[in-house]
């Protein structure tokens, strides 16, 4: 019998033909529309193998549902969704899809902060809704980059990446991170700093941390009360490292000056949530790593994974090693 593996969300035809190849195929047929629980409860319990989503909780349940389960490849390389701990204990590999999204993740980051520093949405509306009156000095006058100083709190392969963009902006960089980096240190001028020292010196901190215990609501009311007043705060991580809340009160106190986020506590975001009311936010729907050819090289290293592993090999990118 060939191995069946279920994928969690709709893939474009020519992935699916690949996996065909060797394996069944089951694949929940939506692509805006998240598995429910209990379909994906039922696919688990047959299956060899889980290609999944990062809006897909993995946890005991589904992992113990079946017998079969060899290996769980999620397409992100994030993989806060998915109970580790348990995997290691009923011997499932987990994989994420690192390095291939590294520099399209750092693009949308500095993309999100130069949107936010420079209010490209705001002033984009102000065109399209005709609401453009003349030139005048100070229209849509937002915050210089270049030269000021950028706090990268993650400095993870992402990290990097946005530290060699902020270079290229000839910008002063501050990074915290669980281990010094001194490679980033020598060959970016990246300076490590204290999460306090970080916080009260940069005029951007672009949060690219991993959720995890420790990072979860790393971001209180005290934190944005230490930050600049014209600071400008970018996360492209998870949402939950954030608390939205005090986030909003520093926004709307003028506590701190904008705010980018491609990244929410609960997703998607409810348009009528308080944080999309400011102007002086940027919100995006979780799209870091959302470019055509980065996604399709996310899928091609799931379902090779997913096919080392149930070929009895070593996995490229395994979690839980
Ligand atoms: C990831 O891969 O974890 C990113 O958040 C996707 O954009």
């Amino acid at each position: 019998m060939r191995p069946y593996i279920y994928i969690t969300r709709k893939l474009p035809d020519s992935v699916i033909k690949e996996m065909q190849q060797k394996f069944d195929v089951g694949m929940w047929d939506h692509e805006d529309v998240p598995v429910p629980k209990e379909v994906l409860l039922l696919e688990a319990r047959k299956a060899d193998a889980l290609m999944t989503m990062l809006s897909d909780a993995i946890n005991e349940t589904v992992l113990t549902a079946g017998k079969n389960l060899k290996v769980v490849a999620n397409l992100a390389v994030g993989f806060d969704n998915i109970d580790v701990k348990t995997a290691c204990r009923e011997g499932i590999a987990i994989c994420n899809t690192p390095d291939v999204l590294t520099d399209t993740t750092a693009d949308l980051t500095f993309g999100l902060l130069m949107a936010a520093a420079r209010r490209i949405v705001e002033a984009a509306e102000v065109v399209k809704e005709g609401n453009w009156k003349s030139w005048s000095p100070l229209l849509l006058a937002g915050h210089d980059i270049h030269h000021k100083t950028i706090g990268i709190v993650g400095m993870g392969k992402i990290g990097e990446a946005v530290a060699k963009r902020a270079k290229g902006f000839e910008m002063n960089i501050l990074y915290h991170n669980r281990t010094r980096k001194p490679e980033v240190e020598q060959q970016l001028g990246a300076v490590y700093a204290s999460f306090e020292e970080l916080v009260g010196k940069s005029d951007y901190i672009v949060c690219l941390t991993p959720l995890t215990e420790e990072t979860k609501n790393m971001f209180t009311r005290e934190v944005f009360n230490q930050m600049k007043r014209s600071a400008i705060f970018i996360n492209a991580s998870r949402g939950p490292v954030v608390d939205e809340q005090a986030l909003y009160e520093a926004l709307a106190a003028g506590e701190i000056s904008g705010a980018g986020l491609d990244v929410f506590e609960k997703e998607p975001i409810n348009a009528n949530h308080p944080l999309l009311q400011l102007p002086n936010v940027v919100a995006l729907p979780h799209i870091g790593s959302s470019s055509v050819e980065t996604r399709t090289a996310m899928m091609q290293l799931c379902i090779d994974n997913i096919e080392a592993v149930l070929e009895g090999n070593k996995p490229k990118t395994l979690v839980n090693k």
